[in-house]
């Protein structure tokens, strides 16, 4: 997983919950890293998992509502980091349904050693897309917030469902209508 998903989320952590929190979320992990990341590097998913799981249990918050809250700050690094990416899009289903196609796959050009998920498009349509997420990360809740935040970036609405093929998460079915 690229250090950019670390600094990122323990800056949120930070902000949200104070510096005290960041401290306590990495001295009860066993981190190769020692907690410490760069942008650029690369890190263990496990790593992040159990930065996750500690803010989970200090907080009651569950790691999949952390994930989405998490995705929805992480939308505006992308803003702000790759313009030009999302500017290639006029409408947020063309830009969902273009993820797998075009925008990761300029992902992977900037970061070859990317975990990225796989989606496949099963049904779309006039402000509809059925669409499949797979990873084993599991972190479709992150998938989830950012679909969120791509119709609020071009002040549009959807109602996004989902329902998970596989009970640990590791396929997840999104019906998204746009409204
Ligand atoms: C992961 C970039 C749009 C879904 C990632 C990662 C990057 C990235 C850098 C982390 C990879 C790693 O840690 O190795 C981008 C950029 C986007 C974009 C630049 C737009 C310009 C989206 C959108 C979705 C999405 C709109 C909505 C579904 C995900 C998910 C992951 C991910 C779910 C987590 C990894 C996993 O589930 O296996 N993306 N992304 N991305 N992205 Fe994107």
């Amino acid at each position: 997983m690229k250090g950019i998903v670390f600094t990122e989320f323990l800056e949120l952590v930070e902000d949200k919950f104070g510096l005290e929190m960041v401290d306590r979320i990495i001295e009860n992990a066993d981190l190769p890293s020692n907690g410490v990341y760069t942008s650029v590097g690369t890190y263990s998913f496990s790593e992040m998992l159990q930065l996750l799981q500690n803010l989970s249990s200090y907080t009651n918050i569950s790691t999949d509502d952390l994930l989405q809250v998490y995705a929805e700050h992480f939308f505006s690094v992308i803003e702000t980091s790759y313009p030009g990416l999302i500017a290639t899009y006029k409408d947020p289903i063309e830009m969902l349904s273009s993820i797998e196609n075009h925008i990761h796959v300029e992902v992977m050009k900037i970061y070859p050693d990317a975990e990225l998920p796989t989606f496949v498009i099963e049904e779309k349509g006039e402000g509809y897309l059925k669409m499949i997420y797979k990873s084993s990360r599991a972190m479709y809740r992150f998938g989830l917030g950012l679909m969120n935040k791509t119709f609020e970036h071009f002040n549009a609405t959807a109602n996004i469902e989902f329902e998970k093929i596989k009970e640990d998460g590791t396929e997840v079915r999104f019906i998204i209508h746009q409204q």
